[in-house]
């Protein structure tokens, strides 16, 4: 026997009103994730260096040294046969000769790691200002092709070419003065004191800078940022969260500069979209609440690198105490060197503009939905027609009956 209509309609309210509320709960939004502070306890001791302002990463290979570096001190050129490729290294200004040895040695990690068939002119200087900065890596000319910039070093490699004649391309300087009192360690065997630095490391850092990991974002205030002209095929790999390219908030209506690419810089969250690796998440960049010129963006992030301690990824991260040593390049920067020797080809999608901060912190996300709240969402709606469907057929079965007990006139 059916149950009576006015029955079954109290029943389906109740259903209705249950299955509403519970769903209402499970919908409710969830907290945005809470930003991650970078912890001043974790920032190591030493500003390791300092890109130029992009527009400054032109020729300047013509720049003279101060007249007592030049006469004081060694000066030597040699060529450094790698496995991938022929440095030809200038060593201007060494204090002593262990820091020539250690220069030559640092670039012959180099050529064995940057594959190339045109021979890279680098030029080692030791400067004895004293700057608060362990030493800088810069490109002396970029490269257009195909609309985005390479370093003159890598559009060599990239076309094969000779694109500069005689001239370096590659700039690393060293300041071999340091303020704290603290001494380089010019041995090659990665075993400096708790008192210095290790050369070897802070050129084999400033190179691979000068070859591919650096940017041209231009960064003018909290609101402005962005590229003049092109961007640096390093920037290509620059994504949110999401893992867009961050370069796609850019239109041109932008002029150059634009909101979303200033926070983008400066949101602890911005990363670097390599096909993923082992790691089976992207590398972290250091984007600090405050732009730091030459030393945001072209840094793996502390926590990030801190999270890969024993891992090569150590090397490019934005500063170093004394006594650390890496005179390996990592998993993750080597994806990005290839990436940029295939001519950008797996970059990452880029963002569709006027979507920053949607899906921030949350990759899995439908919509601005939550992976949680979209499933609770679609089983509610199947729930509820099962249930309609449910109570339309008892209902009917129902009426059926009452159909029996009181046929209708004719
Ligand atoms: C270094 O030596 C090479 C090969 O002999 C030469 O072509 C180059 O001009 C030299 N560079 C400098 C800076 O002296």
């Amino acid at each position: 026997m059916g149950l009576k209509a006015s029955s079954c309609g109290k029943i389906w309210v109740l259903l209705v009103a249950l299955l509403g509320g519970w769903c209402a709960v499970q919908a409710a939004p969830v907290p945005a994730p809470v930003a991650r502070e970078l912890e001043v306890g974790e920032q190591p001791t030493k500003s390791r260096d300092m890109l130029p302002a992009p527009e400054l990463i032109r020729k300047s290979s013509g720049q003279t040294l101060a007249p007592e570096i030049m006469t004081l001190r060694i000066d030597e050129n040699r060529t450094v046969q790698g496995s991938k490729s022929t440095w030809q290294v200038a060593v201007t200004g060494a204090p002593d000769e262990s820091f020539v040895t250690a220069g030559f040695y640092a670039m012959q990690l180099g050529a064995d790691f940057f594959p190339s068939n045109v021979v890279v002119n680098v030029n080692i200087r030791y400067n004895t200002e004293s700057t608060g900065r362990l030493g800088t890596g810069q490109s002396t000319s970029t490269i257009l092709i195909d609309e985005v910039f390479y370093q003159v070093a890598i559009a060599e490699a990239i076309t094969g070419t000779n694109l500069n004649g005689n001239d370096f391309d590659l700039l690393l300087t060293i300041f071999v003065i340091q303020a704290d009192g603290l001494k380089w360690y010019t041995g090659t065997d990665a075993r400096p004191s708790l008192l210095e630095y290790d050369l070897v490391t802070v050129l084999l850092h400033e190179s691979l800078h000068a070859l591919f990991f650096s940017s041209l974002v231009n960064y003018r205030s909290p609101t402005e940022a962005g590229w003049s002209s092109f961007v640096m095929a390093f920037d290509a790999y620059l994504v949110s969260f999401t893992g867009c390219a961050i370069r796609g908030y850019l239109t041109e209506a932008d002029n150059g500069f634009s909101e979303d690419i200033a926070k983008s810089v400066t949101n602890e969250d911005l990363y670097l979209g390599l096909p993923k690796t082992s790691a089976d998440e992207f590398p972290q960049m250091y984007a600090p609440s405050e732009w730091i010129q030459g030393s945001s963006v072209v840094h793996y992030d502390l926590d990030y690198v801190s999270q890969v301690l024993g891992r090569e990824d150590t090397l490019m991260q934005p500063a170093i105490s004394a006594g650390f040593a890496q005179h390996t390049v990592g998993d993750q920067t080597t994806a990005l060197m290839n990436g940029i020797l295939g001519k950008i080809s797996n970059a990452p999608v880029l963002c569709t503009p006027g979507t920053y901060g949607e899906n921030q912190g949350c990759p899995d996300c439908v919509g601005s939905l939550s992976p949680a709240v979209f499933w609770v969402i679609i089983g509610c709606c199947i729930a509820f027609l099962l249930i309609t469907v449910l109570l339309l057929l008892c209902c009917c079965t129902s009426c059926c009956g009452c159909g029996k007990k009181a046929p209708r006139k004719k």
